[in-house]
């Protein structure tokens, strides 16, 4: 037995068990999609935003919508909480009070955890973007929706951020939190002002990193949802990282096409403390 599955209770055993009988051991598993995945990258270390690298010109770093209805992000204070009270304030809050996340916490979200930070030229781009999170190759492996329950001056419905243009595209009006709940079957989605969603761009790295790609956006994705959760901290709202997701359900609701893959929510939203 696992030292981690000793505090669960005997049902959950009988599932696992069950689980392994149908599917195999855990590792086994996760070893055998780690193999597959290893191999093709190895050639392309140590050539970072070389342009050696020649990005092909179907990939691209923005995602339009809407652009006749974009919104822009409002203006905001700059946040000056310390590094040191911010990092020992972080905690994962589960549970929101009714009042609207204001426009001006949500830009400044938006701007500080995934904006961008600097353009220079890199690869064989003139004009590349950096953003406030690091990602493999600096090639941006995670796209940013917004999900809007409770968002002073906005409709409910789901968003597109458009860090080039500083700001949010309607994708589509509604309310979500029924959908919210069946996809994640956990109260707070429902409850919270706002649920970002980070989808992974898989080929803007696969040119690169042939399959070993899937891993570097699963750790963009890790990075940038933690700069919002910690912005979200430092602006004095609660947030929360949800991993629990119905993958598929997301990918149809937002008609992904098949090479973007949800990965992680982030449920932000006022808080009694
Ligand atoms: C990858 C990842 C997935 C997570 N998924 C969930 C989730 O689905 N539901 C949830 O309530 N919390 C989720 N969390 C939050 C953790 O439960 C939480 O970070 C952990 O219990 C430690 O508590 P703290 O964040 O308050 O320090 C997730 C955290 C991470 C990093």
């Amino acid at each position: 037995m696992l030292a981690a599955e000793k505090s669960i209770t005997r049902t959950d055993h009988e599932l696992i068990d069950q689980v392994r009988r149908t599917m195999g051991d855990p590792i086994d598993r996760i070893l055998f999609v780690d193999n597959l995945l290893k191999y093709g990258a190895e050639e392309n270390f140590g050539f970072f935003l070389s342009s050696k690298w020649r990005i092909p010109s179907s990939v691209t770093f923005e995602k339009r919508y809407t652009a006749e209805q974009e919104i822009p992000l409002s203006s905001f204070e700059p946040c000056n909480t310390s590094l040191h009270e911010l990092m020992f304030a972080r905690k994962s809050a589960r549970e929101y009070t009714k009042d609207p996340v204001s426009m001006a916490a949500l830009s400044a979200l938006l701007t500080y955890g995934y904006g961008i930070r600097k353009i220079a030229p890199s690869y064989n781009h003139p004009r590349f973007s950096f953003r406030t999170a690091p990602s493999a190759g600096g090639l941006q492996g995670t796209e940013l929706y917004l999900i809007v329950n409770r968002v002073g001056g906005l409709k409910q419905g789901l968003y597109h951020f458009n860090a080039h243009r500083n700001s949010i595209e309607p994708v589509f009006e509604g309310i979500l939190q029924g959908k919210l709940r069946k996809l994640c079957a956990q109260e707070m989605v429902a409850e919270a002002g706002a649920v970002l969603l980070l989808t992974m761009m898989m080929q803007r790295g696969i040119w690169k990193y042939l399959s070993r790609y899937y891993k570097f956006a699963l750790v963009d994705a890790g990075c940038v949802v933690e700069n919002l959760h910690l912005v979200a901290t430092a602006l004095g709202l609660g947030s929360c990282i949800v991993a629990a997701l119905d993958q598929d359900g997301f990918a149809n609701l937002l008609q992904l096409e098949r090479h973007e893959i949800p990965v992680l929510l982030l449920t932000v939203g006022m808080t009694d403390t």
